[in-house]
């Protein structure tokens, strides 16, 4: 009976409990909200160029034009996306893989988006699975693992007292893993530490992870940001040689400066082409259940790009001024002070800063300079007039 009467009343949409902020966000809040003119906002976590703005790339408008005057239609796609885009990323980022059969590339929302479908996928394989995350990590990454309802294990990555990968640490657990565990890797710009893996230690991680029968998970997000593409991929690169189960979340959000267009794709490795394409359609059907397939425009323009040699060294060009801004400021930043020399050697957008929350609260009401409690920032987040300023900032508060 439809009208059985009860006592209880319905939960209701007014019955939701409050979200606690997302931490970051309340911190660009409130740097947005402040009125000092010489404002730093380090919090951020976008690229920003020598003036402090994060523009649209010269050749992404170019495609972008391109793509108004030449698009045919703007029927759906279906799950895949785009597929000749995914077809023009396998040379960038899996380099002399390119031709494997076994590994397989979709085009996905975003680097967020691919880390869901990932997780999605193992999910289906085996809900028990077990994330290995080294800590700190990039904030999301706990919040996708858990709600695909994974657990998520910890292992300690960075040491904040000497400013470096524990990679000893790292190794014993992989080495004390279980058989089909999956672990989670920063392919480069380890975010929020900037502190990557070496040449070495990638070697080591991928004779354990291959040794212990593992599943590498990588996230790539910032490929050419530090050392070069092909640099930037080598980690993951070293993973596809040695193992036969791979999976890697890739986004072209930052390297092609596209953040709000969501550009990603996830490509997943397996022992068989036929092995793989049952997985891609386990995929499909993953991303068709959620967002049924991904925005169109961003990667329709990547496409445009990379389908044109002219387009594609116009981006290395514009994407090789990124990379060098990022390191050319931390340099200055490392020249400062002896104790912040380790940002010199550490890549990509972020790194950390030895100050405690009260340290980093007293930058913010005395400097106006944001950045997370934790003392990650942007190094690329400040202009370069303020470089000085901040630097000047941060040394008066490692001096106490
Ligand atoms: C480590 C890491 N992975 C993934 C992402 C997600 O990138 P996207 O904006 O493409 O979803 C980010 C973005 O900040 C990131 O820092």
């Amino acid at each position: 009976m439809l009208s059985e009467t009860t006592t209880a009343r319905a939960r209701g949409l007014a019955d939701l409990p409050p979200v606690k902020s997302d931490s970051l966000l309340a911190l660009i809040a409130m740097a947005n909200a402040d009125p000092r003119p010489d404002k730093i906002d380090v919090g951020v976590g976008v690229f920003r160029d020598a003036s402090g703005r994060t523009p649209i790339l010269k050749v992404m408008k170019q495609a972008e034009r391109i793509l108004l005057e030449t698009q045919p239609s703007k029927s759906y796609l279906g799950s895949a996306g785009d597929k000749r885009f995914a077809e023009l990323l396998r040379p960038i980022v899996l380099g002399e893989h390119a031709a494997d059969e076994r590994i397989a590339g979709t085009q996905t929302p975003g680097g967020c988006g691919a880390l869901r479908l990932g997780f999605e996928l193992i999910r289906t394989i085996n809900p028990e699975a077990r994330v290995l995350v080294g800590t700190p990590t990039w904030p999301n990454h706990a919040p996708i693992i858990r709600s695909v309802g994974l657990t998520m294990v910890e292992y300690p990555y960075y040491d904040r007292a000497s400013r470096a990968v524990q990679f000893g640490q790292m190794l014993e657990a992989l080495d004390n893993a279980r058989a089909g565990d999956v672990v989670l890797l920063h392919g480069v710009c380890h975010n929020p530490t900037g502190a990557d893996l070496d040449d070495q230690q990638w070697a080591e991680v991928t004779r354990v992870v291959s040794q212990r029968g593992l599943l590498p998970f990588v996230d790539i997000a910032y490929q050419g940001f530090g050392r070069g593409l092909d640099k930037d991929a080598a980690g993951l690169r070293g993973l596809l040689n040695a193992c036969d189960e791979v999976i890697a979340a890739h986004s072209c959000d930052k390297n092609f400066s596209v953040y709000r267009d969501r550009v990603g794709s996830l490509f997943i490795k397996t022992g068989s082409a036929a092995a793989t394409a049952t997985a891609v359609a386990h995929v499909y059907q993953r991303a068709r259940e959620m967002w049924s397939m991904p925005p169109d425009h961003g990667a329709a323009a990547v496409r445009i790009i990379l389908d044109d040699p002219q387009l594609t060294a116009d981006w290395h060009v514009e994407l090789n001024a990124m990379r060098d801004r990022i390191n050319s400021v931390r340099a200055r930043i490392a020249a400062a002070d002896p104790r912040l020399a380790y940002i010199g050697q550490q890549y990509g957008m972020f790194s950390m800063l030895p100050l405690s929350p009260e340290q980093v609260l007293a930058l913010r009401e005395r400097h106006a300079i944001y950045m997370a409690d934790s003392g990650r920032f942007n190094v690329v987040g400040m202009a370069d007039e303020a470089i000085d300023r901040f630097t000047e900032a941060v040394v008066e508060a490692l001096n106490g």
